[in-house]
């Protein structure tokens, strides 16, 4: 093996390219990388054009395209981000290896991966797909879990549109996020244990997943309901329990993620009515997260709220944690969130 050297890459050139590892070279096709690559010429200190993205290679240019990229002399262009951010999002843990993605890009590429993984799972709820979803929330967690602050360029990406995905994607990450906010010194101090946090986020991101089973046409109405559909709505968090239990996803985050969402600590939610101390603190944010989500987004039955009056809304109300709800507004104030306006959603 080459042993790597250290290449003198000019500043300008760093914004607009990046060099490229052996991983990331390696999940591409071999004889076709999927967008263009450029040669850094170190005589002349410029970058030219290696191939053109979807272009055959002969089996001397993989050849030395190996050689290249392991002396790290291979680019791709930061004008690619859209194709670059599928083509990771495919391989998910690329994003631990590749040093030189932005903060936001990183977010984009967990946003895209992880709606597609959901929906994958809410259509076939089995085994084998959940595997894949869960490969990929804990390559998220692991991503947070260095630095909890990270969950913040998330809360920028949420969707706008309503769809049991994107709920379930916007509630997972809002979820974290006022976790990480809520109990910010322990996570600090290193108080919070990783297995922890990796079942909190399965449980946010899959508290709804006994919707899956309830017909579409009841899930997008909710208003005007009849009492049969509403109580099949009801009946989601049940649902819910018993679809962990055959997928045996036996972890109290997860069954209290999704069973407590909708309980509210005044007694006045569902299945069981739970009341103050026995909506434990999983539950609470769970349910928080859910509403706000819910009421964040435009709905076949409401118009979005903007997040500050959400927010405001849900410090109000005593069915939640009103310490929680304080954490989400400062969250919010934090983010930016309270300057953004549900027609320009931030991008
Ligand atoms: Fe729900
Ligand atoms: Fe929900």
């Amino acid at each position: 093996m080459t042993e790597k050297k250290k290449v003198d890459i000019p500043d300008a050139l760093d914004e607009e390219y990046y060099q490229i590892n052996m991983d990331i070279l390696e999940s591409f096709s071999k004889y076709r990388p999927p967008l263009d690559l450029f040669r850094f010429m170190e005589d002349v200190a410029r970058i030219v054009s290696f191939c053109r993205g979807g272009e055959r290679l002969t089996n001397e240019q993989v050849e030395s395209l190996a050689q290249l990229v392991e002396e790290g002399l291979i680019f791709v262009s930061r004008a690619d981000h859209p194709i670059y951010v599928k083509h990771i999002s495919y391989q998910l843990d690329l994003v631990l290896v590749d040093k030189n993605l932005h903060e936001t890009e990183v977010a984009d590429i967990f946003t895209q991966a992880l709606t597609r993984r959901l929906a994958e799972f809410f259509d076939q709820p089995v085994p084998l797909v959940l595997v894949r979803l869960w490969t990929d929330i804990m390559v998220l967690t692991e991503y947070l879990f260095k630095d909890i602050h990270r969950i913040r360029a998330l809360t920028r990406r949420l969707h706008t549109v309503h769809s049991l995905e994107n709920h379930s994607f916007n509630s997972g990450i809002m979820g974290l996020a006022i976790h990480t906010k809520f109990k910010a010194q322990q996570y600090e101090a290193g108080d919070i244990k990783r297995k922890f946090f990796d079942h909190l986020a399965v449980g946010l991101f899959l508290h709804d997943l006994g919707m899956s089973k309830v017909p579409n046409f009841i899930r997008v109405k909710d208003k005007g309901l009849t009492q049969d559909e509403r109580g099949k709505l009801q009946r989601h968090t049940q649902i819910g329990y018993e679809m962990l239990a055959k997928l045996d996803l036996k972890f109290l985050e997860v069954e209290e993620c999704v069973t407590d969402h909708h309980e509210r600590i005044t007694g006045t939610g569902y299945p069981q009515r739970k009341m103050g101390g026995a909506v434990g603190e999983v539950g609470r944010v769970c349910a928080l997260a859910d509403s706000y989500c819910a009421m964040t987004v435009k709905r076949v039955y409401a118009e979005a709220m903007e997040p500050m009056k959400a927010a405001a809304a849900l410090v109000q109300d005593p069915g939640y944690d009103a310490e929680l709800s304080r954490h989400l507004q400062a969250l919010l104030v934090m983010t930016g969130k309270h300057k953004q306006t549900t027609e320009n959603p931030p991008k």
